[in-house]
């Protein structure tokens, strides 16, 4: 195990993703949204996320598989498992953990606005601007971040870490 340095408490994540769902739970009233959560990172964030949301939600997800691991990023994409609900008139919202250099939300945006949704938001728990390649619109955000490499709360490194409740960086 790497060393690591607590970055966002238990409290504090729970506290954020609160607002967020009453945020969205406003915002969202009465249009019947449809969750789009990104696997397979988002699960912890998404399944808290759902619950803090007070109006009714219905959920799908979609998988993109990127070449190379998070921390050397190709660059290269490509869904693996796609959305299964109709998507076409829906007010659909992407759900992501972290978005790094945005190549993986940005791709997913793209090929969500082919199946003509109504409208397509994307949040995520955490924006790490520091490696942004595509700018992509973030509409509802956790947390800023600049640098650091994230593990927990869904985040991984080498597929490890990811069960952690609390959300760590990772020591050099
Ligand atoms: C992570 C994360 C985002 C993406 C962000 O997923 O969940 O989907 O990387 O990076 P980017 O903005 O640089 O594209 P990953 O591909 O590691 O898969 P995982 O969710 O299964 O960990």
């Amino acid at each position: 195990m790497l060393e690591k340095e607590l970055l966002f408490p238990k409290g504090r994540i729970r506290e954020r993703v609160k607002e967020l769902g009453e945020q969205i739970a406003s915002d969202y009233a009465g249009k019947d949204p449809l969750f789009v959560g990104v696997l397979n990172g988002v699960v912890f964030f998404f399944a808290d996320l759902m619950r803090a949301i007070s109006i009714p939600v219905k959920i799908d997800f979609i998988r993109a598989a990127s070449y190379g691991s998070r921390m050397t990023s190709s660059g290269e994409i490509r869904i693996s498992k796609d959305v299964e609900k109709p998507v076409r008139g829906r007010h659909i919202v992407l759900v992501e953990d972290i978005v790094d250099t945005g190549i993986t939300i940005a791709f997913i945006l793209n090929r969500m606005k082919e199946k003509d949704p109504a409208s397509v938001k994307v949040c995520a728990l955490m924006n790490k601007v520091e490696r942004r390649q595509k700018e992509v619109p973030m509409d509802y955000v956790g947390f800023t971040i600049e640098s650091g490499f994230v593990v927990g709360y869904g985040l991984d490194y080498n597929e490890e870490y990811r069960n952690l409740a609390e959300i760590y960086v990772l020591k050099p």
